[in-house]
Order: C-alpha cells, then structure tokens, then sequence
C-alpha cells in the first residue's frame, strides 16, 4: 500500500481557468514534417529516424551514438541488456523517480538495491559506495526535473569498481555537467519524447551508447534481434541469434522529433530564463526553497521546476484557488508493491522531501509574467 501523503487530489484544469502544470510544446514546422512522412513511402521506421538519430547525434550525443526507440522505457530496457544485466545482478538506483527508471530491471530479473536521495531530489552519490557489492553491474541516476547528478562522483565509482553508469536523462534534455552535454559521456543515457517533456514525439525515446561495437546490437535488439540492413538486401539466412524486442521508433514520431529539435534551442532557452525568474523572485520567501540551483557546474535543464515547501497541502490549494495548478508529479519507488511494497532501508531524506517536495508550472506557454504572478501569490503566505 502506498502510504497517504499530503498532496491534494484536484480535478485537473483546462487552460482556459489558469495556469495549467503541463502543456505539451509542439513545433512549428509539425505539420509539415508529417505530411512528408504521410506522403512518402516509409511511415515506420525509415530514414526519417536515422536522420533524428544523425541530428541528435550532433546536438546532444557526439561522441556517443544516438538509437531512436517507441519511449524512453524502451531506451532503459535495452541500456539493461546492453549492460549485460542478468537476473540476480543487483543495480542501485535512486529511491525517487518515475517507476520507468526500475520495471524493465523487474522484468530483467535483477535486484534493485534502493539509494536515498540529496536535497536536490537526485540520488545521494556519496551514499552509494556503501551499497555496492560483489553482485553489483550498474549505478542508475536520474537527473530529477533536469538538474544533472554528482557525476564526478559517479564516474568514479564506476572506474574503481567497473560499473556501468546509466544515466536516466529523461528530465535532462539539453542539460550540461562541466560544459559537456548530459548524453556524452556516459556508457548509456536515455531520454524520453513522451507527451510534455522538452520535446514531444507524441511517445519516444532516445539511447545513447558510448561503446561503438554495442550500437549494432543496439539496433539489432530493437528489431526483435534482426539485421534490417542484411534483410533488406535479401539475405533470407538471417539467423536471429539474440532476443530482441520491437522498441523503434517510427519516421511518423522522428518527424516530430526533427521538427521539434530544429527549435530546441529557443525552447531550453525559455525554460531555463523561466527557472531563473522564479529564483530571482522567490529568493529569501518564507516557506519555500527552490530546488537545485547552486550549483554551477550543472546546467538545469528547467523540465520541471522543483521547490520544497512547508505544509504542502494548504500550498496547493493557495495556488490553486488562484487558478494556478501545482502538484507532486513522482513518488518514491520503495512503496510500491511491485518493489516490495516496503522500506528496506533508511532513507532520510526521501522521508523528509517525500511531503514537502512539490513541482511549479513551467513550459512553453507560461510566460515571465506569469512566473512573477505565481511568485507573488507564493508570497502572499498559504
Ligand atoms: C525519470 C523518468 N525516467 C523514465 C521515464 C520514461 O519515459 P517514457 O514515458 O518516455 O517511457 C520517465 C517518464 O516519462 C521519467 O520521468
């Protein structure tokens, strides 16, 4: 059983009452990258999807390989058998993220072994060593609502013990550690297109694999284990000698996906002024600390806005008799009965954010004034 917490159940408003939490960000051009797609040959998996993989490659992968997959649990589930992750090998991830980050590990077999979080929402990286055994393969971190983890810890970790580092960048589009693009540095890191992340393909996602002589495998595995290329030019003794699964994408998504990335740059851009404005304006409030911005080595990719806030649920109601919709948007792994269903070990700090964590609405359609109109409801006092 999930244990009560404070964040109030509200209908969900239409935009036409306020400011809504999330909105998806569709691009200019979508219209017309997908008549292309609807009036050419290929609508599944094409050469629409090579050339995402090509441009994303360029913006956010080099030198790491970019596969275009269905979602970003498609792009998780293949990292974990790229990883080599065999049933009874343990994994740690961090105890607060979407349950995306830890099922395809259940279907896989593998032990998920639980690391608490920072004050930031992001696994503790100081408390992982701790957790690592002669069992453990790979380290997950999810970069929450956008701010890039302790990687250099991380790294480390992985050095010293040979473990895979898996980012889970699904938040993280366009973030950077230390100058360089969240997505090129690791051996794996996904990111997902879902319906209101930085950019949409309706469902998607994206692996990126630094390890060149995995990224054939890669696209074998997400074509049930087959060789399209060697299949396309008729080699009918085409032996399937891995097990794949079907986790492409298709031109129709990649097509969303080229004419969205063409303008990512103007949209990280409007997130990110967005998070400075509600730090600038919220700076020294009473009761409320936004989260993840003291850090400059990381560059937040403003996914979400992330604050922690006394008495969660008279903040919600506050704003959202202003027409101002917040919420909590994930909630801690640990609880849920396909992870156990208990606490298996401490976590402090999940214990004290899980009440008090709460996300602000920031995306495409909300404005600089608006943010200065949220900021001074939040002033107000709840
Ligand atoms: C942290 C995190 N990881 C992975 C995913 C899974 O991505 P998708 O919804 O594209 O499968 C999500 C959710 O969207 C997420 O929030």
């Amino acid at each position: 059983m999930l244990k009560d917490t404070v964040a109030v159940e509200l209908p969900l408003m239409d935009t036409s009452e306020g400011i809504v939490l999330f909105h998806p960000n569709i691009p200019e051009n979508a219209v017309k990258q997908l008549k292309d797609v609807l009036e050419s040959r290929w609508i599944g998996q094409g050469p629409k999807v090579q050339m995402f993989e090509n441009l994303f490659d360029t913006r956010i992968a080099a030198p790491c390989k970019s596969i275009a997959v269905g979602s970003g649990t498609d792009a998780l589930h293949l990292a974990y058998l790229l990883a080599d992750i065999q049933p009874g090998d343990e994994v740690i991830v961090p105890v607060f993220t979407c349950t995306a980050t830890n099922i395809p590990l259940l279907y896989i077999g593998a032990k998920i072994v639980f690391c608490d979080i920072d004050e930031n929402l992001n696994i503790n990286a100081d408390a992982v060593e701790d957790l690592i055994t002669d069992k453990t393969k790979a380290i997950v971190c999810v970069h929450y609502g956008g701010l890039p983890c302790n990687m250099d810890v991380l790294w480390e970790l992985g050095r010293k013990y040979d473990l895979k580092i898996i980012e889970d960048a699904a938040h993280a589009l366009g973030a950077k550690y230390r100058g360089k693009t969240i997505g090129s540095e690791s051996d794996f890191s996904m990111f997902s297109f879902q319906a209101i992340k930085h950019i949409t393909t309706g469902d998607g996602g994206m692996l990126t694999i630094k390890d060149e002589e995995l990224v054939e495998k890669a696209k074998r595995l997400r074509w049930f284990g087959i060789d399209r290329l060697r299949k396309q030019k008729g080699i009918w003794e085409n032996d399937i000698t891995e097990i794949g699964y079907k986790y492409q994408m298709t031109d129709l998504s990649a097509a969303l996906g080229i004419a969205s990335l063409e303008e990512f740059d103007k949209h990280l851009e409007h997130r990110q002024r967005l998070y400075r404005k509600y730090c600038e304006q919220l700076a020294g409030a009473d009761g409320i600390r936004i989260i993840g911005n003291e850090y400059p080595e990381r560059e937040h990719a403003a996914w979400l806005l992330t604050a922690e806030v006394d008495n969660l649920g008279d903040f919600i109601r506050h704003l959202r008799h202003y027409g101002i919709e917040s919420g909590q948007v994930h909630y801690r792994n640990d609880r849920y009965s396909i992870f156990g269903g208990s606490v298996k070990g401490r976590f402090d700090m999940m214990d004290r954010m899980e009440d008090r964590y709460v996300v602000l609405p920031l995306h495409s359609k909300v404005s600089e004034p608006d943010v200065e109109k949220i900021a001074g409801i939040i002033k107000r006092g709840w």
